[in-house]
Formats: structure tokens, C-alpha cells, sequence
């Protein structure tokens, strides 16, 4: 099931500013091998959110191979420097990310963490212009706690997948991945401190801002 028409999905990420060396590189394993990026059109208002905030500090949860966490790393150096925290539970993957993220000239600016995520964050001594969430979709609800207290007041909350596929919209759904994200949103909903909104790029973001 497509959240949005593919045809529109192609002609989002068609509009993202031509990507060269590791960027091509991590796109291009990630559709051969099936690996759930975020995807140009949604890294790229990643990258924006990133510049418009003037974001110095970055904690991400479930990086991957590091492409949302380029995106990020991008934006933070473009803003000056600081910091963006990469964080997976596979060592494999943070690996790869070091390599490609080192290619890409961010050896200054991205943390790398392997381990469980959530965990990880609590245990960081840091408050975050942005987090970005993006692990595995039955953690989502306890997650937001944890984000909350990590994230300084301004700061923005991005969590990927949360159309999930079209799942969210269909009322007879109700896997543990899906009922998960819908407890997050209204989390979110019934919490005055958020003011919130979801873009259905790819598979939905929701923004979510501390005030
Ligand atoms: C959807 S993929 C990440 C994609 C990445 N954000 C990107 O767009 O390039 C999520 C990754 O985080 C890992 N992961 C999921 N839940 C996690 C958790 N709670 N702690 C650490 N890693 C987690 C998964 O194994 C997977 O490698």
C-alpha cells in the first residue's frame, strides 16, 4: 500500500538537488539492497529543517547507515559545526556510516553510539535543537518521554514512518507497529507543549515543536 501516488513521490525526490559521490553511493545500496532510507525528498526537509533552525546539536535515533544522519551533518556544518549523534544497535551499520560519513568530510560532527537507542539518548548528558526519530515503530510511545527531556525548548521533534505505509488510515489495522505510531500521535495531540503538524513526504513526518 502507497501512502502517497508514486507518480508524486518520484516527482518530489526528482526536485532534490542532484546528489554526487557517497550520497549516490548510500542511495544506491540502499534500493538494491531494500534498506528503508529516508529517502531525498524527506532528507532534504531534514537538511532544511536543519538550516532554518540553525541547528548545532542533532541526536538521531536508529541511524542506519548514516544517510538521514548526512543530511543532518550537513546542515550543522553548513550552520557552523556542532554535533549530530549517530545511533544503532548494529555495529555493521555504524561502520559503514563512519566510512561514508568520513568521505563526506563529517569526521568533526557526527558522535557515533552502538547500542539501543532510547537507552542511549536518556544517557546522554546533552540537550538537542533536533531530535529525529526513526527505530523500530513498537518503541515510538516510550520513546517520546525520553525525546522530550533531551529536547531544548524551540527545539524540533522529526519522526519518520509515521503514515506507515497507508496503515495508519485503515481503521481494521491494528499490528503492533501501527497502534504504536497511533499512541505517539496522540501523545503528541493531548500534549499542550507540542505544537505539530505531519508532512506526507514519503512516509510522513511528523514535526513536532517544544514551545
Ligand atoms: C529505518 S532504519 C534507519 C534509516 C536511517 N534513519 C536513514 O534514513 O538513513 C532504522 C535502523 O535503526 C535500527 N534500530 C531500530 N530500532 C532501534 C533501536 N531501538 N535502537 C537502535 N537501533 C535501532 C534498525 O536496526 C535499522 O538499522
Amino acid at each position: 500500500m502507497e501512502e502517497i501516488a508514486p507518480s508524486i513521490a518520484r516527482y518530489l525526490d526528482a526536485l532534490v538537488p542532484e546528489r554526487t559521490g557517497d550520497m549516490v553511493i548510500m542511495e544506491d545500496y540502499a534500493k538494491a539492497h531494500g534498506f528503508p532510507i529516508i529517502g531525498p525528498s524527506a532528507g532534504y526537509f531534514c537538511y532544511l529543517m536543519t538550516r532554518v533552525m540553525g541547528a548545532r546539536k542533532v541526536f538521531e535515533l536508529g541511524s542506519g547507515y548514516g544517510y538521514s544522519t548526512a543530511w543532518f551533518a550537513r546542515g550543522v556544518h553548513e550552520n557552523g559545526g556542532g554535533v549530530v549523534h549517530h545511533t544503532v544497535w548494529d555495529s555493521n551499520l555504524s561502520n559503514m556510516a563512519r566510512l561514508h560519513l568520513k568521505n563526506m568530510g563529517y569526521e568533526n560532527i557526527v558522535v557515533y553510539h552502538i547500542g539501543e537507542a532510547v537507552e542511549t539518548l536518556r544517557n546522554t548528558d546533552d540537550t538537542f535543537d533536533i531530535v529525529f526519530n526513526d527505530i523500530d515503530k513498537s518503541a515510538y510511545p516510550d520513546s517520546l518521554p525520553v525525546i522530550k527531556s533531551k529536547l531544548k525548548k524551540g527545539g524540533m521533534l522529526i519522526v519518520d514512518n509515521i503514515l506507515w505505509h497507508g496503515r495508519i488510515l485503515d481503521p481494521s489495522e491494528r499490528s503492533r507497529d501501527t497502534e504504536a505510531i497511533r499512541v505517539m500521535i496522540d501523545m503528541v495531540r493531548n500534549d499542550p507543549e507540542w505544537i505539530y503538524s505531519i508532512v506526507p513526504l514519503r512516509d510522513g513526518l511528523l514535526l513536532a515543536y517544544k514551545q
